[in-house]
């Protein structure tokens, strides 16, 4: 690729991204954006550093608001059902629920899944999971149903049921992976015996109104498709057997249906500075402040303290910013040709261990990722064109549960990243990450004003002085 196409993509993925996010600007607006920025960047080296300086602008405004993520554009939650009989009432399906998103898993307490029959259906059983609620079942003499309710709500069986019970891919109390941690477990199954249902694929009347909580609210399902019927191998893979009928389901996530306030926050601190720059305050909102608990309190004390809730409410350790979770970013040591940065997650929700978590972040030095100390690290290359996203998460039984507040409630690695000699720098908080998400929610940054910055730089303030051009210069840009 040309270097010049190579810049060009890169401007339409950072003026797309940052600048002109979707339902702000139209895209004639995004395309000008792209334009002005390359005539810029033809005309001028500066260019790509007047795009950094607006990214930051634009992050903490725009990221927050946005329904889909830009870090996994297509992640999504699949949820197929395959006919594999028909019954003299209805049929049996087998249920998959397939996590296709990089770096959101479903934790503890699990999945619920809920449905609208189109008909007059009921469950005759399940196994490998059960509905919450037989409902009345009072018509039916001799065989009872499982659940007779118009509005079906499953769960996933706990591990450990007897394995008459059981089925492929269930009991695992509704925990899923997220692909990018481990594809194998990021598959959820069980098999339904539906009555009073068509017996044909003309007849079949498809779920309505599918709802899924992973464990809490945020998944918004579209309507079952009918689509080709899946094809399954035998053991032997020598024959091939197919569904009698095949409908799928997709569900996507928001951050923004899921919670009003972020559930985690970021904060700096760098060799070159001995200010650490804090979380924001209130970051996660300070609604609830009467309600947490300052570490010398006798109810931390208490038996049952930490025994998470039904409704998942926290019990936070009070601090300014009121977050459950907070990632620190430390850029430790400059070297000739690499540099470290040393990444600690800190758990401040008495009530809470986060098991398989997942730490995500963007920053512009991820294609040079030389070592990882004590994580596991993935790429993740959302676009093809530019890799500076990776994925974090724990060592399998070594820090991949991220324990409850308190003594052991922290995991950390640095991370040792190799410098590109054209890009590298420590002015204009570079070195400070773009995006940062935590179990797939993204995390609030501080402002960029406040971020440590080089003593030597010799204009004082660089963002600070540049903040007050940016909406000229965005003008401008927008304009030529
Ligand atoms: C139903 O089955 C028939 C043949 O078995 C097939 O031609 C038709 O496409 C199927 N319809 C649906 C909705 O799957
Ligand atoms: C879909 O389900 C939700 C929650 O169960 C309910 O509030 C809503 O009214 C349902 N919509 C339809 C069209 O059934
Ligand atoms: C739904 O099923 C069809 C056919 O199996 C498949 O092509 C499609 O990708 C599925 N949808 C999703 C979102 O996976
Ligand atoms: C977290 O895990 C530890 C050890 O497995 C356990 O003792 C503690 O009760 C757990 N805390 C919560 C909130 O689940
Ligand atoms: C992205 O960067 C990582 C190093 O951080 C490297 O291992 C990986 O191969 C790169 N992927 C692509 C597609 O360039
Ligand atoms: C950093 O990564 C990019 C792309 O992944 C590669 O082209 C470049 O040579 C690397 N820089 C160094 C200094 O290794
Ligand atoms: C370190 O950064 C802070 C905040 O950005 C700034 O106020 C301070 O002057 C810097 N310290 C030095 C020694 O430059």
């Amino acid at each position: 690729m040309t270097s010049g196409g190579l810049v060009r993509r890169n401007l339409r993925r950072l003026c797309s991204l940052y600048l002109c996010p979707s339902s702000w600007f139209s895209s004639t607006a995004v395309n000008n954006c792209i334009k002005a920025q390359d005539i810029a960047t033809r005309k001028n080296s500066m260019a790509e550093r007047r795009v950094y300086i607006i990214l930051f602008l634009f992050l903490g405004l725009i990221s927050y608001a946005a329904a889909y993520d830009p870090l996994d554009p297509n992640g999504n939650i699949t949820i197929k059902w395959d006919v594999m009989s028909w019954t003299a009432d209805g049929y049996v399906a087998t249920v998959t629920m397939n996590n296709f998103q990089m770096y959101r898993h479903i934790m503890s307490p699990g999945w619920t899944l809920g449905w609208t029959w189109a008909k007059k259906e009921v469950i005759w059983s399940i196994v490998g999971a059960q509905a919450t609620e037989q409902g009345d079942c009072s018509k039916f003499k001799g065989n009872i149903p499982h659940c007779c309710k118009k509005t079906p709500t499953v769960v996933d069986l706990l591990p450990g049921v007897p394995y008459n019970q059981q089925f492929t891919n269930c009991c695992k109390g509704g925990v899923v992976a997220s692909w990018g941690q481990d594809p194998s477990a990021a598959v959820s199954q069980f098999q339904i015996s539906v009555g009073s249902a068509g017996t044909s694929n003309k007849t079949v009347k498809l779920p309505k109104n599918v709802t899924l909580l992973g464990p809490g609210l945020g998944y918004t399902c579209g309507p079952a498709k009918v689509v080709p019927p899946t094809t399954f191998l035998t053991t032997d893979r020598r024959r091939k057997t197919q569904a009698l009928m095949t409908w799928n389901v997709t569900c996507t996530y928001s951050q923004f249906m899921a919670r009003k306030h972020p559930s985690c926050c970021v904060s700096f601190s760098s060799f070159y500075n001995e200010t650490i720059t804090p979380c924001p305050s209130c970051a996660c909102g300070c609604e609830n402040k009467n309600k947490c608990v300052q570490s010398d309190s006798k109810i931390l004390n208490m038996v049952g303290k930490n025994t998470p809730r039904k409704d998942g409410t926290p019990l936070l350790h009070c601090t300014h910013h009121m977050c459950p979770v907070r990632v620190h970013w430390h850029v430790k040591v400059n070297y000739k040709e690499y540099w470290r940065a040393k990444i600690s997650i800190n758990n401040f929700n008495y009530r809470m261990n986060y098991s398989q978590w997942t730490l995500a972040i963007q920053h512009p030095n991820l294609n040079n990722v030389t070592q990882v100390f004590s994580y596991d690290y993935k790429p993740l290359v959302p676009y093809s064109s530019i890799n500076d996203t990776g994925m974090f998460y724990g060592m399998k039984f070594y820090n991949d549960l991220l324990m409850e507040a308190g003594p052991l409630g922290s995991v950390q690695s640095e991370v040792l990243l190799q410098k590109d000699q054209n890009t590298f720098t420590f002015k204009q908080g570079w070195a400070f990450p773009r995006k940062v998400y935590f179990n797939g929610d993204e995390c609030m940054l501080p402002p960029p004003e406040t971020y440590p910055y080089l003593p030597s730089s010799a204009h004082g303030h660089p963002l600070l002085s540049f903040s007050t051009l940016i909406c000229a210069l965005l003008f401008l840009l927008l304009t030529i």
